[in-house]
Parts: C-alpha cells; sequence; structure tokens
C-alpha cells in the first residue's frame, strides 16, 4: 500500500473516531494515537529512512500536510467539545429569575365564608355597604338602642355572655344597626356580617359562637314590599331561580311589624325532604320594619323615615347548602372537614 494511501485510511480512521469523541481524555488518545511519540504518523516518518533520496521530498511533503490537517481535526473537535460544555454549564446553572416560585399548599375558604362572600357580593350589587362592628359590644348598643331595656324579658331568650354589667359579647349583628344610624344619614343601606355568641350548649344546632349578616336599609318611603323584593331578590340571586320566601308573623323588639322568613328549601326545591324535614321550607332569617322608637332613640325623625333590617344566619344556610349533618363540624377545625371545600 503506498503511503498516499496510509495516510488516506488514516484520515478516514480519524474523523470515524473523532465523531465519537466526546470528552478531553478520548481526545488526547486519539492525538497521541496518530500524532504522538510513537504515534502512526510518526511511524510513518521514521519509516522514511527507507525511502530512497528521491521519494523523500514528496513523502516529507504529504506527511506534513496531513499532520497539519490532523492537528486542525483534533483542534476543531476540541473546540466543538468546549463549546458543548460551555453550553451544558450554562444550561446547569441557568437560573429563570421570571420563573414563578412553587406555591405553598393552598388552603381553602370555610364554609361559612364561601356563604358569606356570595352574600356580600349578592347585597353589594343592589347597593348595600359593607360596615363591621365590634364583637364585645357595649349593652346599650346591644339591647337599649334595640328596644330591649334592662329586664325586658326578650333578655332571657338571647342567653347573654356578661362581661361586666354593661359589656357583653354581641348576641346579634343588630347592635350595628344602632351605631351606622347614629352616625350616618339616610339614605342608608348597610350589611354587617360577623361573629354574634350566646352561651348555648353545644349540639348539632347550637353554638356558643356562630355567624349572623344584619342588613338596614333607612330612607322616605320603605316599605314591607321594599323588605319583601330584597329578600326574594337575594334568594335567587344566591339559590337559584324558583327559590323564594315565605314571611310568617313573629316578634322582634326592634321591628314592628316583625316576620321569620323561610327559604324555598334549595335540597328539594319545596317538594319535603330531610333537610327541610318534610315542610319544603327552612327558616333561616329574621327580619321586619325598623321599630319607630328605635328610629327616634337613634336620632331619625321616624315622621320622615321609615326602614327594613333583617338577621340572616349564616352557619344554617352553609350547612343546608353543603348539607352538613353538625353545626359543630363548622368549628372543630378538622382539615379532613375543611379541606373538601376547595
Ligand atoms: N337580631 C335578630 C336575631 O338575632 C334577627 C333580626 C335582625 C330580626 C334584624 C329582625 C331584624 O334573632
Amino acid at each position: 500500500m503506498g503511503m498516499r494511501e496510509t495516510i488516506d485510511q488514516m484520515r478516514q480512521m480519524m474523523s470515524q473516531e473523532l465523531e465519537k469523541v466526546c470528552d478531553k481524555q478520548t481526545l488526547e488518545a486519539l492525538r497521541v494515537r496518530v500524532l504522538g511519540k510513537k504515534g502512526e504518523l510518526t511511524a510513518l516518518l521514521r519509516g522514511m529512512g527507507q525511502l530512497s533520496p528521491e521519494e523523500r521530498p514528496a513523502a516529507g511533503q504529504l506527511i506534513n500536510d496531513a499532520r497539519e490537517k490532523f492537528t486542525a481535526m483534533l483542534e476543531a473537535r476540541q473546540d466543538a467539545l468546549r463549546a458543548m460544555e460551555r453550553a451544558t454549564a450554562l444550561q446547569r446553572e441557568n437560573i429563570d429569575v421570571t420563573e414563578p416560585a412553587p406555591l405553598p399548599p393552598a388552603g381553602s375558604a370555610h364554609p361559612v365564608n364561601i356563604v358569606m362572600r356570595e352574600m356580600v357580593d349578592c347585597f353589594t350589587g343592589m347597593g348595600f355597604e359593607v360596615v363591621e362592628g365590634p364583637e364585645i359590644e357595649l349593652d346599650h348598643y346591644n339591647f337599649e338602642l334595640m328596644n330591649i331595656p334592662k329586664n325586658h324579658p326578650a333578655r332571657d331568650a338571647q342567653d347573654t355572655f356578661y362581661i361586666d354589667d354593661n359589656i357583653v359579647l354581641r348576641t346579634h349583628t343588630s347592635p350595628m344597626q344602632a351605631r351606622t344610624m347614629l352616625t350616618r344619614k339616610p339614605p342608608i343601606r348597610i350589611i354587617c356580617p360577623g361573629r354574634v355568641f350566646r352561651s348555648d350548649e353545644a349540639d348539632a344546632t347550637h353554638s356558643p359562637v356562630f355567624h349572623q349578616m344584619e342588613g338596614l336599609v333607612v330612607d322616605r318611603d320603605v316599605t314591607m314590599a321594599d323588605l319583601r323584593g330584597t329578600l326574594n331578590a337575594f334568594a335567587e340571586r344566591v339559590y337559584g331561580k324558583g327559590i323564594t320566601t315565605r314571611f310568617r308573623p313573629s316578634f322582634f323588639p326592634f321591628t314592628e311589624p316583625s316576620t321569620e322568613v323561610d327559604l324555598t328549601c334549595s335540597a328539594c326545591h319545596g317538594k319535603g325532604c330531610r333537610v327541610c324535614k318534610g315542610t319544603g321550607w327552612i327558616e333561616v332569617l329574621g327580619a321586619g320594619m325598623v321599630n319607630p322608637r328605635v328610629l327616634e332613640m337613634c336620632g331619625i325623625d321616624s315622621t320622615v323615615y321609615s326602614g327594613f333590617a333583617f338577621g340572616i344566619g349564616l352557619d344554617r344556610i352553609a350547612m343546608m347548602r353543603y348539607a352538613v349533618p353538625d353545626l359543630r363540624l363548622m368549628y372543630e377545625g378538622d382539615a379532613r372537614f375543611l379541606g373538601q371545600f376547595r
């Protein structure tokens, strides 16, 4: 085989091997194998001694060209390897500062809060404003201004937690009626969601802490029809078409006339079921026309203005909505229960 062919084979072998090389060590090994002291090309150079003096210059030229060529090939591969290394390093070290951080596990809204937010949405949509008041309340607002004087029998019905003679845990959200009327002028349109307290023994339907949402409208010419229309709109918006209200006569010292209001049972749509104990109705709120005495005590001229008020029991509604069988579940904070309301 002539020298040209041998070199050609060497070149072919090199380009095949170079393809496969992917680290410096193998590359160096290949260099040594061809260009090293005992390398294949070096051997060719050594063999030149056996050639005739006429052949030597051409052979020397061939071998030198080959050495240059092979060196260039090795260098090209080395450059490519470096570039690859850099690329992977960059890839590995790359920090995408715009990538959103992993979110901590999300909690879930409490069923009472879900119901409360829906109602707030509904009433603010009708022009009501949300106000909040203290849970530790003066007897004056909780009772006196609500037309429940000391020694009034209605106080018994409220099972009050007294802090002292004048301070109580509010037994209803109604004191916010008085606080609002004393600080604002009609037209007044407010709702007040919040916690209320009564010293009841806890059982499936009672808890010493529960939730109400008070509503109050005071303006000229407000009538019972406005109350009915507002509550019907609320029933339909929050519970869907076909859900309406039923008013039953009742008594509250701060409203006259007073009514207890039932909603069509949303579990059976009024047909009668276990949830509504076969009646087709669920009692969820007390309401009425603001007693003129209350208006007057709160500095509003009852000959010019009238109003309506309502107090919705939020826990009852949440229980009905989610078919929760025991009120205590709402307050035990069991994650297995709460996690169901995602
Ligand atoms: N405050 C009453 C209760 O707790 C509910 C109510 C509010 C009734 C407003 C009439 C008007 O039972």
